[in-house]
Parts: structure tokens; sequence; C-alpha cells
């Protein structure tokens, strides 16, 4: 046995290492892991046993291999729950709830029933868009199987697998091979530059290369997509960006559209976060 706020200091400095500004929230996530209780409920506790620290120290060297937090401890909280991650899907981002905002006030003030998710991930956005939109059918594509059975995990999970259908394939045309209507799209794509991809984090780097790498210019996915847009007659396209492509994709806008209205939403660091357009 050892006194948990010795084990706590320690680990703290280990973390620290790793990184400063994460070390005290992942010091708490990992021993509240271990003890499998909540965060609050390991400030009660006065004693750990060494079966734990062990546990801990296990814990501890993969996240000095760089493997995330968010792989080790299996979950995610992202909006309103808690997601299951894993090796094989983006762990989800705390600034994606902006796109997620903006998609339910879309949907509430068109009455929007069928929306199409390009790139599911781990299913953040279409399972909490189940969740929190009655009688919405979410169309979820994506082209990682190992996304996909990720994505349907958590839907089992929050118990909306019935309201997704699961679709395999690029952009699209999982959908539209199948003509399926639908009102809206959504996406949350990869958007990182060929510049940019040397200086991510060794954590980032862990994470898929399809759902990080976006091309020469970070642009590839969005210029492929509009592509397929600008054949549609009309539709609302709402998506999230990098803001350093914020320039080219207005650019790239304003090139593929000849009427287009376009809306920018900034995130909580008043950086351009997310588009939506509708022609
Ligand atoms: C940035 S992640 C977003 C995941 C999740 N929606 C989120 O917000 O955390 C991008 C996802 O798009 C998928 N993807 C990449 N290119 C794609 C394409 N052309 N068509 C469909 N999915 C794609 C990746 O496999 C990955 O799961």
């Amino acid at each position: 046995m050892q006194a948990l706020r010795e084990v706590l200091i320690w680990l703290k400095r280990e973390l620290e290492d790793i990184d400063p500004d994460s070390a005290y929230l992942e010091t708490e996530l990992l021993i509240s892991y271990v003890l499998n209780k909540d965060r609050s409920f390991i400030y009660t506790v006065d004693f750990i046993e060494e079966e734990k620290i062990k546990e801990i120290k296990k814990l501890l060297d993969l996240r000095k291999k760089g493997i995330p937090i968010n792989y080790i401890l299996k979950k995610k909280f992202f909006y309103d729950y808690e997601f299951f991650t894993d090796t094989g899907v983006l762990i989800p981002r705390n600034e994606t709830e902006l796109l997620l905002d903006v998609v339910i006030d879309t949907i509430k003030s068109y009455s929007f029933e069928k929306i199409v998710d390009i790139g599911v991930g781990s299913g953040n956005l279409a399972v909490t868009l189940a969740k929190k939109v009655d009688k919405l059918t979410i169309y979820a594509c994506d082209i990682s199987p190992n996304a996909l059975k990720i994505a349907k995990i958590n839907a089992q999970k929050h118990g909306v697998i019935d309201r997704i259908k699961f679709f395999l394939g690029p952009y699209l045309y999982p959908i539209t091979m199948r003509n399926l209507q639908f009102d809206l799209i959504i996406s949350n794509p990869p958007y990182i530059a060929s510049w940019e991809m040397p200086f991510l984090q060794k954590e980032v780097k862990r994470e898929p290369w399809e759902a990080l790498y976006g091309g020469w210019n970070g642009c590839v996915f969005y210029e492929d997509i509009f592509k397929e847009l600008k054949k549609m007659d009309k539709g609302i396209f709402i998506f999230e960006i990098s803001p350093f492509i914020y320039n080219d994709l207005v650019k790239l806008i304003n090139k593929t559209f000849s009427k287009i209205e376009f809306y920018v939403y900034k995130d909580l660091s008043q950086k351009n976060r997310v588009i939506k357009l509708i022609w």
C-alpha cells in the first residue's frame, strides 16, 4: 500500500514531461480509470494497492510511447455523451461541437428528417444528432471499415442503432448509387495539408492517416465533394474546416459555385471553424 497523495504527485510530475497542459487532468483520469471510480472519488481515498500502482506504471509507459490518453482509456466525452474510442478512429475533438450546434439549429429550423454524415468516424456527430433530434434518420458514410465498426458500437451503446444507416464508401457515392433522398449533408473531413503533417503532435500521428490528411493543400476532400454538389439543383452542406485553409477554401467555393449563400462560424478561439453553404 502507498499513500494515494504521493502517487498523485509522482504521476503528475511524470505526465508533465509529456504535456504540462494536460498533466493534471490526465493524472486524475488515469488514477480514476485504474480504481474504476469517478474522478471526484479519488480524493476520498487514502491508500492505493501495489497492484494498482503497477497498472498505473504500465499505462504511463504507453503514454510515454505517445499513445493518446483516449486510446488508453478507450473513451472520450463529446457534447453530452461518452464515446468508445480505439486505434483506427479519430478521437472526437472539442472544437467539433460547434459543427454540431450549427447542424442542430439548421435541422430544427427547416424540420429536416434525413441527413448524410460523410466521414462518420467514431459516430460522435451521427449518434449525438440521433439522440438530440427526434425522428431524424442519418446516413453515415466512411471509407474506413474500422471507423464504421466503432461508430456502430457507439450507436448501439447509446440506443440509436436503428436510426443510423451505415455505408462503406467515399463521399456521397454510397447514397447516390442507392438513390436515397436526404435534406442536408454534413462532414468533418480530413483537412491537414502536407506542410502541416510533420508538425503534428506525436499523439496525433497515431490517429488514422485517412482521418487527417487532406492532400497537398488540405482541400482535396472539399474539391471533390464540391464537384458532386455542383451537379445537384439545390442543397445545404455544413462542414468543419481548419482555419489554416480558410482563404484557399473561399477561393475554391467562389471558383466552383456561381451563386451560393455562404456562412462562416467562429470557434471559441475566434478562428473560422465551420462553413454552411446553401445553393
Ligand atoms: C476528421 S475524421 C472525422 C470523424 C468524426 N466525424 C469526427 O467528427 O470526429 C474524418 C473521417 O472521414 C473519413 N474519410 C476520409 N476521406 C473520406 C471520403 N472521401 N469519404 C468518406 N469518408 C472519408 C475518415 O476515415 C475519417 O473517419
